[in-house]
């Protein structure tokens, strides 16, 4: 198989470093980003190269990505780096944490897609790390559905416009992965899945130029099914398993 130079976003931590690993393992060169200095001088000696900014912070980013046209053509993109927290309390929103999860989700995208962009090579590839939260409405999930949704009307309007380039955008929607992200949940996670097997889906469904990955399926298909029923049912389902927030 060709040498791929693939650059990664959030490759310090869970699906982003299962990522790095795998790639990295299987010989392709591989250009790790991270916020978190000492995670990501971890990973140099593997490395193409390592790259150290806040996706919040677009000076940190065009500073950082200033030398990429000193290095190969980027064959991958993954737009990996996110973060996760919830409104616990719907009625007393948090208009903090939706601006900041918006900001880190799905605003940084621009910046990032702006100082990369331009070093993907002629059927290149880039990939978004959205969610399966997309398909239907989870609780507590305003900011973060919000800003994944988005990343979903990104990829899919990208893809349109890169078609003439010769770019090809894939959109993944992983369920649950086994991560520090999730360690935090408080709740039952159904099918739950290591960062390593995440990898692998991703990495399988790169290769094969898809246009739209989805895992475990056992998971997101049951999410399909129960989207695809009359809106009252699901907003039934859902909101009987989901006790008042002033009980929680
Ligand atoms: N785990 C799941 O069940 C799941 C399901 C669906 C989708 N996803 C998505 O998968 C992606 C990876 O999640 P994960 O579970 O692997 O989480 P994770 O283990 O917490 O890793 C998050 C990664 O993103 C980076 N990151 C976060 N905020 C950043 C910032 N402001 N600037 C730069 N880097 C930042 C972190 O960098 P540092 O470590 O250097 O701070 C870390 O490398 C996220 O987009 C998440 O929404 C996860």
């Amino acid at each position: 198989m060709t040498i791929k130079t693939v650059l990664i976003t959030g490759a310090t931590s869970g699906i982003g470093l299962s990522l790095f690993n795998q790639y990295v393992a299987r010989g392709d060169r591989v250009i790790a980003c991270g916020r978190d200095a000492n995670k990501l001088a971890l990973l140099a000696a593997d490395a193409y190269k390592t790259y150290q900014f806040d996706i919040n912070n677009s000076d940190e980013i065009k500073q950082a990505l200033q030398d990429l046209m000193q290095l190969e053509p980027l064959d991958i993109v993954i737009l990996n780096a996110g973060d996760c927290r919830y409104i616990d309390n719907a009625k007393q929103f948090d208009g903090k944490l939706f601006a900041d999860l918006i900001h880190t989700n799905l605003a940084s995208l621009g910046w990032l897609l702006q100082y990369t962009m331009p070093h993907i090579s002629k059927g290149g590839q880039l990939v978004f790390v959205s969610s399966s939260a997309t398909i239907l409405p989870f609780p507590r999930s305003e900011a973060y559905g919000a800003s994944k949704a988005g990343m979903d009307y990104l990829a899919n309007s990208l893809r349109i416009d890169l078609a003439n380039e010769n770019i090809k955008v894939t959109l993944v929607h992983p369920g649950f992965v086994k991560t520090p992200l999730t360690d935090k949940n408080d709740f039952n996670m159904p099918f739950l899945i290591t960062s390593e097997q995440a990898a692998t889906r991703i990495i399988a469904g790169v290769d094969k130029g898809k246009a739209y990955l989805h895992f475990p399926k056992r998971l997101t298909y049951l999410l399909k099914f129960l989207s695809l029923l009359p809106k009252p049912i699901w907003q039934k389902m859902i909101t009987h398993n989901n006790p008042p927030q002033d009980k929680v």
